[in-house]
């Protein structure tokens, strides 16, 4: 009960902001464009925070899945990595393209629509696949509803099982969830599909806990 009250203020918040926010923000010393269907990586937590936990070098091959604005593929741009991104929305992925564009980056970055894994080819192997997935319960309806809902995890749990046919050996899964949607329903989900887990951060806000998770095979 008080966990549907938490998410339905949640929504109210994130819908308010997508609605009245700017649509350019700053993070990190970086611009990034949005529009009202485009996540806002600015006033939700789980963007900047996965951001600063990024740790990839120009050996690492990044997917980036569902990148919205393109935060985290830019983020792992800049230091030096060849990144996909792919995104459900096309409207993300016009803005996603964008941003990449102005950071100078689109080199090595390529973004593309697609619903999960279904665009990519399965013999391009990653070292590194970021997550930052919807979590909410409730049904999607429009573009940014794909940023907020996923009903009885069911995106999350076909993630986990297409994902390992993507991953290099010794390769992860750099992945957030948050306590208001259950951390522990997510890893048993992961562990059901063979993932083995570990925790990078994890930070309280006044609505809920956020974890930054290292999933890896074998
Ligand atoms: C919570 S937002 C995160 C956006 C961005 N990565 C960030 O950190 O700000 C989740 C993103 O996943 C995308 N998404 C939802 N379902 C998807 C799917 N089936 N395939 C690819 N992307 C999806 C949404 O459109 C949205 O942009």
């Amino acid at each position: 009960m008080f966990t549907r009250l938490k998410q339905s203020l949640v929504v109210w918040l994130i819908k308010k902001v997508q609605k009245y926010g700017p649509r350019k923000v700053l993070i990190s010393g970086r611009v990034y464009e949005i529009s009202e269907d485009v996540f806002n990586p600015k006033f939700y937590f789980t963007s900047r925070f996965m951001a600063e936990h990024i740790s990839v070098t120009p050996e690492d091959n990044v997917l980036d899945m569902g990148t919205g604005s393109g935060i985290q593929a830019v983020t792992a741009g800049h230091s030096g990595a060849e990144v996909i991104a792919v995104d459900i929305n096309p409207e993300a992925v016009r803005y996603a393209y964008r941003n990449v564009m102005a950071n100078a980056l689109d080199d090595s970055i390529t973004v593309q629509v697609g619903d999960l894994f279904s665009t990519l080819d399965p013999q391009h192997k990653f070292s590194v696949i970021l997550f930052t997935p919807p979590y909410l319960e409730g049904t999607p309806e429009t573009l940014l509803d794909k940023a907020l809902y996923d009903p009885d995890k069911d995106l999350l749990i076909r993630f986990f099982k297409e994902a390992k046919e993507y991953l290099r050996p010794g390769g992860y899964i750099q992945m957030i969830y948050s306590s208001i949607a259950g951390n522990g329903k997510a890893i048993s989900a992961a562990e059901q599909s063979g993932w083995n887990h570990s925790i990078i951060a994890r930070a309280k806000t006044l609505t809920e806990e956020f974890i930054i998770y290292r999933l890896t095979l074998g």
